[in-house]
């Protein structure tokens, strides 16, 4: 039986084929297009899964779309008539909705009478906890999905149970950490759709002197004695303006309207910072005191799961979930001891949410599937790299093109990174999610201190306070960071060991974290055996990882990896077995 599941018209449009159960594929559709966040209807990314499968539009028995127009039907008709602009906008999206067959057949240029699929509309967070609970290691789980906005509401929480999910409540909007987050990033200068990291990373750089100030943006919900929070609502707009985002078509990035109402400067005693004004202590401080406040009311809800529950494994998706440094201290701070986050955390995932919520919660199959490792993207075959290495300018002199057997390539691969060359490493499937987890990642010596600045200002070209992310093996978790859960998709943050720090201070942060990526043999066996070799030269088995691009969406093609190389100053870059140096 052949699930398909699309999130179209919304940020990270994507889709995601389940094939019996299995995960067969799954990827963004900005891999393709190669624009950013890219919203509209996802036919590249369909085709993509289709193609894997080896089946077309006529071999699919179930359609899911993780957006349900009539959820939250009443608080949906209170805003729209307060707010007809934002009804305008939304009736627009539905209206596109309604029409996903039509639009699947017209993207493949198919007779829509051929399309025998079953269509399922899944509610946004209900897409997102099945995206987390069902392809987890967990046969019980507490879940929690937590973003921005999706079908109107902002957080939803769950008892997950073998092939059922319970759902136990949910927050409406106006209500939203993930609105909290990206209201006070706009206050902080950073406009861009996505730059809730930037602030993160931010607030390690400063103290949390404004938290009681936060505590007044974002409050703990006591009301009935139910567990949640609730926004300040005189800070912020969206409730009476309505979130502007505008999910336009596909070849557009999502962008933002303005959140955050006069009275936030007025609290935190500043005027907004324009972005291209210099960042001062406060604007670190304010950054430190957002996430604390995100921290004490995140991890006071994931406590009171837990004693609602009774669950030791906690189920995490949503924008929120990103936030790694909140999640790493899940198991210190709350009595959960084990957590799993689904990769592509944020509105990507819900292709594979809603298509597995189809195959267990609607049709009550058992579960038979883990998605245990990131690699669901497209692959490209030798034969495809050598020809686009011949179509791009590497072969036209001024750089060396060798093909090595597997344990020269990795012997060499490492010795290069050990002198610290930046290394672009193109292997295998692409990774699904926004982190880059060995497949598709520019790999450097994390024992280099100038590391971080190298590689900003050569390649990157991003803000110097954002952190750059280790890559361990996962069986010396232990002996490098106070924590040792494995973290396979770079969604936990832990402590580096004191001891450890100045062994590889290019991807430790200001804070003394890491947000790392733990590798096994199981989950990349070549990754795993190159940051092997590179312990053999140098007696760490840590790299710095970060995706492979530069302010754009991380390649998918080879021909995208040859032009980054070459666009970028990287000294080195193995495609496949394929290893292209400078001369
Ligand atoms: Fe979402």
């Amino acid at each position: 039986m052949n699930i398909l599941g699309i999130n179209a018209y919304h940020g990270n449009a994507s889709a995601a084929l389940v094939c019996d159960g299995k995960l067969v594929a799954a990827v963004e559709e900005e891999r393709f297009n190669r624009v950013k966040y890219a919203a509209g209807f996802p036919a590249a990314a369909i085709r993509y899964c289709l193609k894997e499968a080896g089946i077309t539009l006529a071999d699919l028995d179930h359609v899911a779309v993780p957006r349900n127009p009539y959820a939250r039907l009443g608080t949906k008709l209170f805003y729209a008539l307060r707010m007809p602009s934002f009804a305008r906008e939304r009736a627009r999206v539905i209206s596109k909705f309604t029409g996903i067959p039509a639009a699947l057949a017209w993207a493949f240029d198919s007779d829509p009478a051929k399309i025998k699929a079953a269509f399922h509309r899944v509610e946004h967070h209900q897409a997102h906890l099945a995206s987390a609970f069902f392809v987890s290691p967990f046969e019980h789980a507490a879940l929690l999905s937590a973003d921005g906005l999706g079908d109107f509401a902002s957080s939803m929480w769950s008892l997950g149970s073998g092939s059922r999910m319970r759902i136990d409540g949910a927050i409406a909007f106006p209500h939203s950490l993930g609105l909290y987050y990206s209201a006070v990033t706009q206050y902080l200068g950073f406009l861009k759709f996505g730059d809730e990291y930037k602030v993160m990373g931010l607030a390690a750089y400063g103290q949390p002197a404004y938290l009681e100030a936060f505590r007044d943006i974002l409050r703990f919900n006591n009301n009935g004695g139910d567990f949640g929070f609730k926004l300040g609502l005189d800070y912020f707009t969206h409730h009476k303006t309505g979130p502007e985002m505008s999910w336009a078509e596909s070849d557009q990035t999502p962008t933002l309207g303005k959140m955050f109402s006069e009275a936030m400067p007025r609290l935190l005693k500043a005027p907004a910072r324009q972005p291209q004004e210099p960042l001062e202590q406060r604007h670190r401080d304010m950054a430190s005191s957002l996430q604390a406040r995100l921290e004490e009311v995140y991890l006071g809800m994931l406590s009171k799961l837990a004693a609602q529950t009774g669950a030791k494994a906690i189920c995490l998706a949503g924008g929120v979930a990103f936030n790694c440094v909140a999640n790493g201290k899940i198991f210190d701070a709350t009595p959960f001891d084990q957590v799993y986050v689904h990769p592509a955390a944020g509105d990507a995932g819900l292709a594979v949410g809603a298509a597995y919520f189809v195959w267990h919660q609607i049709l009550g199959k058992p579960r038979s599937f883990v998605l245990d490792h990131p690699y669901w993207g497209p692959e490209y075959s030798t034969a495809e790299m050598q020809t686009a290495i011949q179509a791009s300018a590497v072969s036209r002199g001024g750089h060396s093109i060798e093909e090595l057997p597997e344990e020269e390539l990795l012997h060499r691969t490492a010795a290069i990174i050990a002198e610290g060359k930046i290394l672009g490493w193109y292997q295998g499937r692409a990774e699904w999610g926004p982190r880059a987890l060995g497949n598709r990642s520019i790999v450097a010596d994390p024992r280099r201190p100038e590391m971080k600045e190298i590689l900003n200002r050569r390649i990157k070209h991003r803000e110097i306070f954002r952190p750059f992310a280790p890559s361990i093996l996962a069986e010396k978790t232990g002996e490098w960071f106070e924590k040792s859960y494995p973290s396979p998709f770079m969604n936990l943050a832990y402590a580096v060991r004191a001891e450890k720090r100045d062994k590889i201070p290019a991807p430790t942060h200001v804070d003394g974290t890491g947000r790392l990526q733990t590798v096994t043999r199981e989950a990349n066996p070549r990754y795993h055996a190159l940051i092997r070799e590179f312990e053999k030269q140098t007696g760490v088995p840590v790299v710095l990882n970060t995706s492979f691009n530069d302010n754009e969406p991380i390649v998918c093609r080879p021909e995208e990896a040859l032009d980054c190389y070459l666009r970028t100053q990287m000294d080195a870059l193995v495609l496949g077995n394929f290893v292209i140096t400078r001369q």
